[in-house]
């Protein structure tokens, strides 16, 4: 029996903001910004979307195909949740139609939850082959502004179905993980920014991925010459060429040149959209898939997950017959070039204008009737979401 992801889809919010225009207002080159760092656009994250919201609307691109009561667990994955006590699982498992005899948790590790909630999820359904698991990573990537790690923030979620029809791909036996405690990147309960050292955060996951990989060739027995490609979690596209840059001389020059050519397939999405946290790896591994030319099924594509704090794993997945019918490249595409550019004043108003406050009785700016999930303010200190059925 096999277990594996079934369907994967990703969400993104509908504003965008232009790396040039970026560096240029924060008295940047221009290059250091796109090439340096490897960002071209980031997704903007309006005050009625939240992680909520970004889940729900991915998982709305695949739910009615499945039947809901064969989903017995939502494993909600998320760094930047709604509320102290309440988990967004919660409200994603009412807004998505899903019974109540089902488990629905958040899970917290930086940007490593979405992969421990998949290898949960892969771990239930072998002990329970009848039932369905929806593993959501939702995460939004906020630094402030004038920072350095503006230039990475982001938002964005993926969710996926995970079941005994991987229609997708087969998540191997194989995973190696590991954990270091490190003070490399943090939120404090009472801020809504994340504080970083960018360079110790770097080395951190560089770090990770060597010894895994090490790890892994030794308790697998297989070389670089075994993937067709790589995704990796990436908070910015450089981290993945620096990550991978390590290890290439391992593979043959034949190899070299396709991993090179996988890689860039793999950093597209993650390029013009910026850190996604937990949902981070998943978009890279959506990117690979629908920007890569030549995968086939049966070729094995290697994982690198990395939360900061710090936690990491790697691991692989084996392509399935028909893989591409899972997939939505025309639909994640036009999503992206649908979002509305922003100038960098209404980047700062957008910002700036958020409900953070839950004594903030002001409603958010939500459009109506987008049939979209959206979050449209507090009342009585409780969150309020609308939701087109
Ligand atoms: P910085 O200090 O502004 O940038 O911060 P820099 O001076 O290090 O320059 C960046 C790169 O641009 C360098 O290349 C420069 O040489 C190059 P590198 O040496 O690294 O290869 N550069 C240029 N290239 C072309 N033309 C030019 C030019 N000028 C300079 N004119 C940093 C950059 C990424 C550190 C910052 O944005 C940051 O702190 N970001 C947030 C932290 C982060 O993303 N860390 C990544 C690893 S940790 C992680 O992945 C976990 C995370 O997702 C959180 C979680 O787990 O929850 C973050």
């Amino acid at each position: 029996m096999s277990v594996g992801i079934e369907e994967i889809a990703f969400y993104t919010p509908a504003l965008s903001l232009d790396m040039v225009a970026l560096a240029k207002a924060r008295d940047e080159e221009p290059d250091k910004y796109t090439i340096g760092i490897g960002q071209t656009t980031q997704s903007v994250v309006p005050n009625y979307e939240d992680v909520v919201t970004m889940g729900v609307n991915a998982a709305k691109n695949f739910i009615d195909r499945v039947d809901r009561e064969s989903i017995d667990m939502l494993l909600f994955a998320t760094e930047s949740g709604v509320d102290n006590s309440k988990s967004g699982a919660i409200f994603a498992k009412n807004f998505l139609g899903l019974k109540d005899g089902i488990r629905a948790i958040e899970l917290k590790q930086a940007c490593y939850a979405g992969t421990f909630a998949l290898m949960q999820a892969k771990d239930f359904v072998t002990l329970h082959p009848d039932k369905k698991v929806l593993v959501i990573a939702s995460d939004i990537a906020r630094y402030g502004l004038k920072t350095p790690g503006e230039v990475t923030q982001g938002a964005g979620a993926v969710a996926m179905l995970v079941s005994t029809e991987p229609k997708l791909a087969v998540i191997n036996d194989d995973t190696v993980y590991m954990v270091k405690d490190e003070p490399d990147f943090w939120r404090p309960i009472d801020s809504d920014i994340a504080l970083v050292d960018g360079h110790q955060s770097t080395d951190v996951y560089k770090d990770m991925f060597l010894e895994l990989w090490g790890r892994y060739k030794q308790e697998s027995g297989l070389s670089l010459n075994d993937f067709a490609g790589w995704a990796f979690h990436m908070p910015y596209t450089k981290m993945a060429k620096k990550a991978l840059d390590q290890i290439l001389p391992e593979a043959s020059e034949e190899g070299q040149a396709l991993l090179k050519e996988r890689l860039a397939a793999s950093q597209y999405y993650n390029r013009h959209v910026g850190n996604l946290y937990t949902g981070s790896l998943y978009l890279s591994l959506l990117s690979l898939l629908d920007q890569s030319t030549g995968l086939v099924a049966g070729d094995r594509l290697g994982l690198f997950s990395f939360g900061s704090g710090a936690e990491a794993e790697l691991f692989s997945l084996t392509l399935q017959e028909g893989f591409e019918k899972v997939l939505s490249k025309q639909a994640t595409e036009a999503m992206l070039a649908a979002r509305k550019p922003l100038s960098m004043s209404e980047y700062e108003a957008v910002f700036l204008d958020q409900r953070f406050d839950s004594k903030n009785t002001q409603k958010t700016d939500a459009p109506a009737g987008t049939g979209r999930c959206q979050f449209t303010g507090w009342q009585d200190q409780y969150r309020q979401y609308r939701i087109a059925k």
